[in-house]
């Protein structure tokens, strides 16, 4: 299966490792081989952390559009722009799509996995929501026969990450910020880490899976954690609690309310022991009660599984003709949105 790749950062670095590195694992699964082809970069001659032979790299997207032996376009940029058009371009061609981008997910997913059904072929994004954690794909399959109750999380690893950091070890915010920036869980630009925006736009996408609805991620209310100090963490502390980015999505009767809040949990509740760059969901189903999703929610190389297991059920899907006709998952139901209060 040949495969193009569009970015070559953190995920991308961590996607091409695990090909080269679990070669037997991914052939336990599979008949073929994953074969990256060509992969698509900013810079050619830009210092990399892993090293990438000079002839797969391109700065010049047509190489891999007009490669017809590419039947998978693995998106790894991020940004909204140039990659909605990207995709858009290879869904036209016919060519499957995995993304990691929560960002063009959560604020065009509807139209682009309309074009995708209509054109026949999957665009898959497990790596958008939880890093490592396989949330997308539990919600859709393994949870499916349940109506959704509630989701709730720390789903940012920056942020929490950082509050780790500031309450452990008594670190100043700039300084935790910069250790989550060279570990690489910080977006290119932490302002969307720290505002809650990425946040937001993770829990945008899980209200759409869960409850069949598209929530453009801007009019979710939602506060990052710049103005939580030392004195925060130290009375919340105190009073026998922990200081948490919590977001979530839960369903009311005619309405979802969907929140990003820095919260004070308690110290014996699960959530308060999950320190760094982890993750941790409580979906709550109807028929299969409370589940607990925990793991490393960025990174390169839990992210980069999370990547992998996308190329590799599209691949499956490829090699027994099976052709996309899902449903979207946004069905357009008709739920008003609000905050939780
Ligand atoms: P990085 O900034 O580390 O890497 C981005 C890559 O994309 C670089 O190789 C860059 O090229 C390339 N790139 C960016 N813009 C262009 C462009 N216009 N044309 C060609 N190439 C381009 O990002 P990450 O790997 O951290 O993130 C990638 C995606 O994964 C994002 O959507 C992010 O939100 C998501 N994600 C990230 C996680 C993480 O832990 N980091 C976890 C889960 C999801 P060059 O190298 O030449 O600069
Ligand atoms: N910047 C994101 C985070 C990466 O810190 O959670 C994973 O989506």
């Amino acid at each position: 299966m040949k495969i193009g790749i569009l970015g070559m950062g953190t995920v991308g670095a961590g996607v091409y490792k695990i090909i080269q590195e679990n070669k037997k694992e991914i052939n336990k699964y599979l008949d073929n081989d994953i074969e990256i082809q060509r992969i698509l970069v900013r810079a050619i001659n830009k210092d990399r952390a892993i090293f990438i032979p000079s002839e797969l790299l391109t700065d010049n997207y047509d190489d891999i559009l007009n490669d017809e032996s590419i039947k998978i376009v693995v998106e790894l940029m991020g940004g909204i722009h140039p990659a909605f058009d990207y995709i858009k371009q290879a869904i036209m061609k016919g060519k499957h799509i995995v993304t990691a981008n929560k960002a063009l997910m959560a604020t065009h997913g509807k139209e682009l996995e309309d074009l995708a059904k209509q054109k026949g072929v999957f665009i898959k994004y497990e790596a958008s929501v939880g890093g490592g954690i396989p949330i997308i794909n539990t919600l859709m399959d393994s949870l499916a026969a349940n109506k959704i109750e509630e989701i709730i999380g720390i789903i940012n690893g920056t942020t929490n990450y950082i509050l780790t950091q500031m309450t452990n070890y008594n670190m100043s915010f700039d300084e935790a910020l910069k250790l989550a920036q060279d570990n690489g869980y910080a977006e290119a630009d932490p302002t969307s880490d720290i505002e809650g925006e990425d946040a937001a736009f993770k829990i945008s996408i899980l209200t759409s899976i869960a409850y069949g609805i598209s929530v453009q991620p801007n009019i979710i209310e939602r506060e990052g954690i710049t103005k939580i100090d030392k004195n925060d963490i130290k009375y919340a502390s105190k009073l026998g609690y922990k200081i948490k980015l919590l977001a979530a999505t839960k369903r009311f009767n005619d309405s979802v309310g969907i929140y990003v809040y820095p919260s004070l949990v308690p110290n014996e509740h699960p959530l308060a022991a999950i320190n760094n760059e982890f993750n941790a969901l409580f979906v709550r189903g109807n028929a299969v009660g409370e589940v607990l999703l925990y793991g490393k929610g960025a990174g390169s190389l839990p992210t980069g599984s999370a990547v992998l297991s996308d190329i590799m059920s599209v691949t499956k899907s490829i090699n027994n003709n099976i052709r996309n006709s899902k449903k979207s998952d946004r069905l357009d139901n008709n739920m008003e949105v609000r905050g939780i209060g």
